[in-house]
């Protein structure tokens, strides 16, 4: 069976993830989380309070990232470490955002994205996999979300976690996210031309992947 490259990219917070692994698990494909790579760069750099591009750029080939599946899904190690917990934080998260604008990062791990999807069946999201990292990828899906719509679910998710977020900063900050992924120097966020767009505002869950499912299986 004809085994294809799938590339999902799109802004903060509208679910990317969710839909790459569900698709992957339908498809029997590797999923590839390359925000957990960016993540666990930048967990690094903070561990070796390396904050200037010139304290990580010459030691890059010292930051091994790699996956490790698990009963409860798939968890991100850096140098053999599990650090699955650890790369989640707002923290760690703030410092990917800082650390992908490097371009020797992004060429780092833009190589090992593009040798793991050398045999293809693989799903991978993340900003730039359908414009940088697998430019001919058979199927390119550009996921949206309204901003309130994002901000809505990220304070949801805050609050299940115990949090008492503000929805007005909540939106402040997915605003700012945004902002920042689109117009960084290095691959900003930007829809491939052949990519196909799935605004899932108004869409559940099950309706979404609905979608999804019969593009991918006109694709494959
Ligand atoms: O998707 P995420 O929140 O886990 O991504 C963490 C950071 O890494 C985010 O600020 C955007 C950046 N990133 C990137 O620049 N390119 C990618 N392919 C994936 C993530």
């Amino acid at each position: 069976m004809k085994r294809i490259i799938v590339a999902i990219d799109g802004y903060s917070s509208c679910g990317k993830s969710t839909v790459a692994k569900a698709l992957a698990r339908h498809a029997g494909y590797t999923y590839v989380d390359t925000g957990a790579m960016y993540r666990a760069v930048a967990l690094w750099a903070i561990e070796h309070q390396a904050t200037e591009p010139e304290q990580i750029i010459p030691r890059l080939e010292e930051i091994h990232v790699s996956f490790l599946q698990t009963e409860d899904g798939q968890h991100t190690c850096l140098n053999g470490r599990d650090v699955e917990k650890e790369i989640r934080q707002l923290e760690v998260g703030n410092a990917a955002s800082q650390i992908s604008q490097i371009k020797e990062v992004r060429q780092y791990l833009v190589a090992q994205q593009q040798a793991m999807g050398k045999e293809k069946g693989i799903v991978m999201d993340g900003r730039d996999i359908g414009t940088v990292v697998f430019p001919k990828a058979e199927l390119k899906l550009f996921l949206t979300a309204s901003p309130e719509v994002r901000a809505q679910r990220r304070y949801d998710e805050l609050k299940e976690k115990g949090q008492t977020p503000n929805y007005e900063d909540v939106l402040r900050d997915v605003n700012e996210r945004d902002y920042r992924d689109t117009h960084r120097d290095e691959s900003p966020l930007r829809q491939a031309e052949d990519a196909i767009v799935v605004d899932n505002s108004h869409l559940t869950r099950e309706e979404q992947m609905e979608v999804i499912y019969d593009l991918f299986d006109r694709h494959k």
